[in-house]
């Protein structure tokens, strides 16, 4: 289930030092589009740890019923490794939109990682919105997730 404000979704961000700026231009992006955006920081482009972000988002989504959370750091990666060590997590770095629609229907990512130094503003925003408007494909993905699950069980 979702939090949703009003017919809004809620989609949390956090980034670090190096996904800050993109940070800031997605979440206008994003709430220009209607999203409902939760900022988890980091706040400037000071050097910070991206596995504390990546523990906010992740808690959010799990706990707090935030739908979805974007992460970005210079590559993605550092943020998908944390995030996937929650469990309810299923994070994935995409580089364009085609990874992020595949992500979603079949992996059904609630977490879409980003790394700014890969990705310019225009190709992290349409990755972006594929994360946001595709669905979960289920059927045999779901029963593959569930295995994923109980593995980590
Ligand atoms: C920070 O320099 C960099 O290591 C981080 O943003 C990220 O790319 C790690 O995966």
């Amino acid at each position: 289930m979702s939090e949703v404000i009003g017919s809004t979704s809620v989609i949390v961000f956090g980034c670090d030092h190096a996904g800050f700026l993109l940070q800031q231009h997605l979440m206008e992006k994003v709430k220009a589009h209607g999203f409902h955006v939760i900022d988890c920081g980091t706040d400037d482009e000071l050097s910070v740890d991206y596995p504390d972000f990546a523990e906010r988002v992740a808690e959010r989504i799990l706990h707090q019923k935030a739908e979805k959370g974007i992460l970005i750091c210079g590559t993605g990666m550092g943020m998908a490794i944390a995030a996937n060590r929650h469990r309810g997590i299923r994070a994935a770095c995409c580089y364009d939109a085609n990874q992020a629609t595949i992500a979603r229907q079949h992996n059904d990512i609630n977490v879409l990682c980003l790394g700014s130094r890969l990705s310019d503003e225009a190709v992290a925003f349409e990755c972006v919105m594929a994360f946001l408007k595709t669905d979960f494909d289920g059927g045999r993905h779901q029963r593959r997730l569930d295995k994923i699950d109980k593995n980590a069980a």
